[in-house]
């Protein structure tokens, strides 16, 4: 079990010697290491089993330490910092040499963030090195938004955990690169429409393929144990009558069934439902079923994010 609690002194104390640290951020958990420092971030990938293909975000305190991270910060990326920051988006921009290999897997490019959590922006601040930082789950699972889903799977592999309580927002940072233009690559917690408020038109290449620019691209990554099934959940009852299922329900429980049932948003609301998702996906890995019909929500704003996750999670390993 790891050392769970709000010490960001103790915190800085375990990274500068290299240890890893679960930070909250408002989007998810954190498996943090220096930045900096190659053997501290080997460490996150072991931890993880994650593949070494798997690039690193970096945290940051303020948009000012970017400049010391990356060769060049074009006016796009600058106004979207100025806009989102400390906040659920990510930007892929050219690399300096200091940064380990490891880090960013060999690319050219960083990922990076500041993010929007009180303890983590402290803690950041502390300290003279930015923190490379995966979701805090085992590689290709679902992202943890509660100190404690980083205990259960990942206690015995770090040394504390910054309890931020629960996530605010509870889906990914959206992912933003350059390439002739800015491109999405993952969907997120920044929606689509406000990154095309501030620079205009930009293209969404979030789709998979066998060799993604980002790993979050997998079709089948943010998969939990429970196979998922997406449709109507009416059709999708009739349709499995004889097996133990459980229903995911947007804003309201599915009348005149006795089969379980999350509803993720009783208020109807899409930044309640991303709030949820995780929590609930991690809900029916407990409970006795082998199958969770599954509904899309509406498709706009941070509910895109959200339809995201839940493909992927119903794409089969
Ligand atoms: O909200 C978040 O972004 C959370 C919190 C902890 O900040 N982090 C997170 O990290 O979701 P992770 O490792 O689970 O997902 C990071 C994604 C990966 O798919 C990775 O490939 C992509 O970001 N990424 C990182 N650096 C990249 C780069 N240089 N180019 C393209 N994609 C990159
Ligand atoms: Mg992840």
């Amino acid at each position: 079990m790891a050392e769970l609690g709000k010490d960001i002194n103790r915190a800085k104390q375990l990274l500068d010697r290299g240890e890893l640290v679960a930070i909250p951020t408002e989007t998810v958990y954190g498996l943090a290491a220096n930045a900096l420092d190659a053997t501290a971030a080997a460490r996150i990938f072991a931890a993880k089993n994650r593949p070494s293909f798997d690039p690193l975000i970096v945290h940051v305190a303020t948009p000012l330490r970017v400049h010391e991270l990356v060769t060049d910060f074009p006016d796009q990326a600058q106004a979207l910092a100025t806009t989102f920051w400390p906040g659920p988006l990510t930007l892929v921009l050219p690399k300096k040499n200091h940064i380990p290999d490891l880090v960013t897997a060999g690319l050219p490019t960083v990922g990076v963030r500041c993010p929007s959590h009180e303890l983590t922006l402290e803690l950041l601040h502390l300290l003279d090195y930015p923190l490379a930082a995966p979701s805090a789950n085992p590689f290709g699972y679902v992202s943890p938004t509660r100190p404690e889903h980083v205990q259960e799977q990942l206690g015995s592999q770090v040394a504390y955990i910054l309890d931020g309580g629960p996530c605010r927002v509870g889906v990914e940072s959206t992912i933003v690169g350059f390439d002739d233009g800015p491109v999405i690559y993952r969907l997120g917690g920044v929606a689509v429409e406000e990154i095309e408020n501030v620079v205009g038109h930009v293209r969404v290449m979030t789709h998979s393929s066998s060799n993604p620019v980002a790993p979050g691209q997998l079709a089948s990554h943010y998969a939990p144990a429970r196979q998922i099934v997406l449709g109507n959940a009416a059709d999708l009852l009739a349709q499995h009558p004889n097996e133990k299922v459980a229903l995911l329900r947007y804003h309201k429980r599915l009348p005149d069934t006795s089969v379980p049932q999350i509803v993720l948003s009783p208020s109807g609301s899409l930044e309640e439902a991303a709030q949820n998702l995780f929590a609930a996906l991690r809900q029916f890995d407990k409970m006795d079923v082998t199958l969770v019909l599954a509904e899309l929500v509406p498709d706009t704003g941070i509910g895109r994010a959200i339809n995201d996750r839940l493909r992927r999670a119903a794409t089969s390993r």
